[in-house]
């Protein structure tokens, strides 16, 4: 998986995002510091995590559409040169115009619309300050537009306390449309898990045999059995490379893109002592492996379902589940 932060702003705060946590200063990437990491980028693949089943995301810890240079980077010709790219928003920004630039430029595989309920009431509590019905008609737009194209809409529901009892179906009923993905999946919490926020603890819904949480689904440092930490290129906002999609206040970066090549620090010493300290189990060591739930074992069910015919599908589309 190669994923660039494009921004950590964000205009909602949902109560269970990891941004309530995060430490660092905010930031739009701007388009030639977009352009530079996708050439470096191109230098070192391919990874291997690109072997068979690579996704591209442009979303970090924040919504992408807050960025105003946005549109210009999905317009990046280079990105033509990845396969199966993709981001998730929010959908309040949506405006015509943002999406026919997005749609238009060709550049992008999926696109993920997290709408966590289908009734006003539960949505607008978990994406607090979004408004119900103007996302919900921004979102109609996006799947009209995009019908007949190359970007799948996919509908992403995290699965909590509040939205269990919500189908598929009540989200056609309410979109009044069949032809999107469908992805639900639960809602997990990995940092300082003693200190959960009451208001993210009672929206968990708890699973047989997890300890404190749902069981968590871990891409990022785990496949196969064996932890590959680093195997996923992540760049946050400011350049600084991680192998945790979680590590949103950069306490295990191995260097910044900006600063030097990135096929120098993706071989250098420093990824290495983190690869060898996971591998060993010596969790102490890592700031943000110590307090991470994820490190168990573990995957989530996930359940997806897809409102188009399967003849309709293209052969990748297997990819679509589970990713990103
Ligand atoms: C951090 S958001 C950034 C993109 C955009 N702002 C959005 O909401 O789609 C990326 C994805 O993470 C999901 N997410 C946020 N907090 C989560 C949590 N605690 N557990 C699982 N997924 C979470 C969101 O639903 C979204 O699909
Ligand atoms: S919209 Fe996305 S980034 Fe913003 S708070 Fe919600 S989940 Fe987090």
């Amino acid at each position: 998986m190669l994923e660039i932060e494009t921004t950590n702003r964000c205009n909602l705060s949902c109560p269970y995002c990891i941004k309530r946590v995060e430490k660092r200063e905010e930031k739009d990437m701007t388009p030639s510091e977009f352009d530079h990491i996708l050439k470096e980028l191109l230098t070192i693949r391919p990874t291997p995590a690109s072997r068979g089943r690579e996704f591209f995301i442009l979303h970090g810890h924040g919504e992408p559409l807050m960025n105003p240079h946005f549109t210009d980077i999905v317009n990046n010709p280079l990105l033509k040169k990845f396969p199966m790219v993709r981001f998730s928003t929010n959908a309040t920004l949506l405006t015509q115009e943002k999406i026919k630039s997005i749609i238009d430029a060709g550049t992008i595989e999926l696109i993920n619309v997290s709408l966590q309920s289908a009734r006003k009431e539960v949505m607008e509590t978990l994406q607090r300050g979004a408004n119900f019905e103007e996302t919900v008609a921004n979102i109609r737009n996006l799947i009209r537009y995009a019908h007949g194209k190359r970007t799948y809409v996919r509908i992403q529901q995290l699965k909590t306390t509040l939205n269990s009892n919500e189908t598929r179906a009540d989200y056609e009923k309410l979109l009044e449309v069949k032809n999107f993905l469908f992805w639900s999946r639960n809602l997990t919490y990995t940092t300082q898990s003693t200190q959960l926020p009451e208001e993210v603890r009672h929206l968990i819904i708890r699973q047989k045999n997890s300890r404190f949480f749902p069981r968590l689904r871990v891409s990022a440092c785990w496949k196969n059995g064996k932890y590959v930490y680093g195997d996923s290129v992540i760049v946050n906002v400011h350049g600084n490379l991680t192998g945790c999609c979680w590590d949103s206040s950069n306490l295990q970066t191995y260097g910044n893109v900006f600063e030097k090549p990135l096929s120098e620090l993706r071989s250098g010493g420093l990824l290495k002592t983190l690869r060898r300290e996971l591998v060993n189990k010596d969790f102490h060591r890592l700031p943000i492996c110590k307090r991470c739930v994820t490190r168990l074992p573990v995957t989530t069910p996930t359940t997806e379902s897809r409102g188009l015919p399967a003849s309709s599908l293209s052969p990748r589309d297997s990819s679509l589940v589970g990713a990103g």
